[in-house]
């Protein structure tokens, strides 16, 4: 049995995410989502707290039977051990991503080299989307329409009324 993490901060979970989740879920036997606390500690530096962003994750992945999403605290090769997981799976919207994911890649590798890195590449359509452009359009009055689900837009929406 393939099991793989889907590592990120996912704050909050986007359509980029749920593709690389989607991906991830037929290529392998089972997915786990595997939510950050963050850099920071205390989940300071996020707009939604840990809670809040493993269940934005557990609502939109419901539909996938072989995924899970688990909170992590640490380093993520230590969680994917415990986990008993083979492999990362990551997304590359763009050859700007490849410098950053290039070297959490080669530093995970370092760490546990018996832990894969695999890539998939996001769809034409997904490119652009990312937590931070989707909080800050959202946090100045635009549409994120189609870059979120739209129980994301709605926590979104409740998150920057207060
Ligand atoms: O969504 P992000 O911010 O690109 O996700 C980054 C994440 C959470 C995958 C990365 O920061 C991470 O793996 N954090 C856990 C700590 C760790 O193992 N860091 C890598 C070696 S220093």
């Amino acid at each position: 049995m393939r099991k793989v993490l889907v590592p990120g901060t996912f704050d909050p979970i986007t359509n980029g995410h749920l593709e690389v989740v989607e991906r991830a879920s037929r290529l392998f036997d089972q997915v786990v989502v595997a939510v950050a606390l963050s850099q920071k500690k205390n989940g300071r530096g996020t707009l939604f707290s840990l809670d809040e962003r493993v269940e934005l994750a557990r609502l939109v992945t419901a539909q996938l039977g072989n995924v899970e999403v688990m909170p992590f605290e640490g380093l993520l090769v230590d969680f994917a051990e415990r986990q008993g997981a083979c492999a990362f799976v990551k997304g590359l919207r763009a050859t700007t991503d490849f410098e950053y994911e290039f070297q959490m890649a080669a530093l995970n590798y370092r760490q546990a080299p018996q832990l894969e890195t695999v890539f998939v590449t996001a769809s034409p359509g997904n490119t652009y989307i990312s937590s931070s452009i989707v909080k800050e359009l959202a946090s100045m009055g635009g549409s994120v329409e189609g870059m979120v689900p739209p129980i994301v837009e709605e926590a979104l929406r409740a998150k920057l009324a207060r």
